[in-house]
């Protein structure tokens, strides 16, 4: 089976890298059977996000092989970056003709790549016409088509063939929107799989001396278009940042994109002044995770940093006015909070009082939803195999 896999933008590297190990373990688990079919696995980077600290660092850290191909697309609008997209891949799609295109997320790498391969048509000596369309992460929702990544998400899930769930809203999403029930398949997470497999090495990491710190802290982290390209919001936002700074100190890992609007604003001074807030360059995997697992608190736009801070039941503070990830609301330690100072400040209070919700862990999520995906391709792939 030949296995192509997409990654575009910093959260698909940790949901590639459970997959890239499940395949390497499935590989070397089976080798020795009668039947065995070794999974080759393509890796195709759409060059999305370009910078060492963006892409490659998590590359290295978390073990991914190097990709096989590099598309370079780089920065642009959303309609440049997802058709430069579309125009690199058709060839690589072509020259490699996969049995199954993987697909993670919801950055505009996984639509523009989606799109491709379900209107491609194999050479007709193929045993397919085009390669089985898998999205991982399947069914989030929500329910705010203002953000590009609802529409990346719809559009993808209504492309793919098969649809690997990480919480139950996600299957009852899907069901909504028509799709037919034997696609779909509640694995688990992967993100977690990554969590799991590398908090272990925390340890090493030396972030905390590297930036002077001791004692009870939090960490933001904010790059949606909705919270940072705005002026008033970014300013709200600082504000709010400024008066938890003086309940709690906070480390603030800058997203490029962030950074550039603080610039453009005139917004990075007023947190570089204050003495209590601690900024660094976007953080590596190893030492993001050893700083969240200590964490009093976390304030966030992210969608994944709701479920490892959920797993770590570290409380979680999320600025937004809705979530695709309701299990962690409903199960773990996320708190939905829209841009209101009026809420954030009395939660921030409720929580660092030890009043914070009791959590659990989602189902599945367990550190093995990568083998269960190989698991389904590989039954599947097998099916259609032997049907042509
Ligand atoms: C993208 C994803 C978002 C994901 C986020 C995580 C889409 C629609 N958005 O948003 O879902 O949560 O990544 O980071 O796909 N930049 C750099 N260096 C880089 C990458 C980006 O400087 O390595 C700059 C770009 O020039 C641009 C800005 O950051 O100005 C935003 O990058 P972009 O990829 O457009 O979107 P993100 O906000 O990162």
């Amino acid at each position: 089976m030949k296995l192509l896999s997409i990654a575009g933008a910093r959260p698909n590297f940790m949901k590639l890298s459970s997959i890239s190990h499940a395949v390497e373990e499935y590989n070397q688990r089976n080798h020795k059977t009668s039947s065995f079919d070794k999974i080759e696995h393509i890796i195709v980077h759409t060059g999305q996000h370009y910078d060492v600290q963006m892409s490659r660092q998590f590359f290295d850290e978390l073990k991914i092989p190097a990709p096989d191909i590099n598309l370079e697309v780089g920065s642009g609008s959303h309609a440049v970056q997802t058709a430069e997209i579309m125009k690199r891949f058709e060839p690589v799609l072509l020259e490699k003709t996969p049995d199954v295109l993987l697909v993670v997320g919801d950055v505009n790498s996984t639509i523009a790549c989606t799109l491709v391969a379900s209107k491609i048509n194999y050479p007709s000596d193929h045993l397919l016409s085009r390669p089985i369309l898998t999205h991982v992460e399947a069914g989030l929702r929500s329910y705010d088509r203002s953000m590009p990544e609802e529409i990346n998400r719809i559009l993808t899930d209504a492309l793919c063939d098969l649809l690997f769930a990480t919480e139950e809203s996600a299957i009852t999403n899907l069901e909504r929107e028509g799709i037919d029930h034997e696609k779909i398949h509640f694995v688990g997470n992967v993100m977690i799989d990554t969590l799991y497999r590398y908090l272990k090495d925390s340890h090493k990491s030396v972030i905390k001396s590297k930036i002077g710190l001791d004692g009870t802290y939090s960490i933001v982290t904010l790059h949606r278009p909705s919270n940072v390209d705005k002026p008033e919001t970014l300013k709200l936002l600082i504000d709010c940042l400024n008066l938890i700074a003086e309940r709690l100190k906070i480390i603030f890992p800058i997203h490029p994109r962030t950074r550039a609007t603080l610039n453009q604003f005139g917004l990075l001074r007023a947190l570089e002044n204050n003495e209590h807030i601690i900024l660094t360059e976007p953080l590596g995997y190893i030492d993001f995770m050893s700083l969240l697992k200590d964490a009093a608190l976390v304030l966030t736009d992210s969608g994944g940093i709701q479920e490892e801070t959920t797993v770590l039941k570290v409380p979680c503070i999320t600025l937004r006015e809705n979530t695709e990830r309701p299990v962690t609301v409903k199960e773990g330690t996320n708190y939905l909070i829209g841009m209101n100072i009026n809420e954030i400040i009395p939660t921030v209070d409720m929580i660092m009082s030890g009043r914070g919700k009791v959590s659990t862990i989602p189902k599945y999520w367990d550190g093995h939803a990568g083998k269960r995906i190989i698991e389904h391709l590989v039954r599947i792939w097998r099916e259609k195999a032997i049907c042509i």
